[in-house]
């Protein structure tokens, strides 16, 4: 009495075992690779890292000027002009603000305009 397939030859097995954890490792050690390769795509070292609006705005802003007066500027004009700014920092090889930090910039900013005439 012979089974319909025949049962695996042992080398067959061993093969397709072999194929699998090498596929699976394969994946595992690219996936990392992946990682650090997006990440160093950008020159981390100029970009300041997250940190509260009002600190970015201290540590910032204080590149090339003093610290601005926030009852100078309208919020509309705040928001213009800290991109502008930030384009500033990014074109001189200063420490410039991600599209977040930007936002926390203008953020802290507007917050204190009301309360600093
Ligand atoms: C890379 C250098 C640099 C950095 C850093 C910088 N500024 Fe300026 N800032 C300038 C220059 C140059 C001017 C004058 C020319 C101009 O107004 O475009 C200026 C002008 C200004 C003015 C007066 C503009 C006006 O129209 O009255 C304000 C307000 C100001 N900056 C705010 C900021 C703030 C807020 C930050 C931080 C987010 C900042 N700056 C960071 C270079 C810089």
């Amino acid at each position: 009495m012979s089974p319909i397939t025949p049962p695996m030859k042992n080398s067959t097995a061993i093969g397709l075992t072999a194929l699998f954890a090498l596929v699976a490792f394969g994946i595992l050690i690219s996936l990392p690779e992946k990682k650090v390769a997006r990440e160093s795509s950008q020159d981390l070292s100029r970009v300041f890292p997250l940190a509260s609006g009002k600190t970015l705005f201290e540590e910032s802003c204080v590149q090339c000027h003093t610290l601005p007066v926030f009852s100078t500027h309208t919020p509309d004009q705040w928001k213009v002009l800290v991109k502008k700014m930030n384009r500033y920092m990014e074109q001189t090889g200063k420490k410039y603000l991600s599209a977040d930090e930007t936002d926390a910039v203008t953020s802290y900013i507007l917050s204190n305009i009301s309360t600093k005439h």
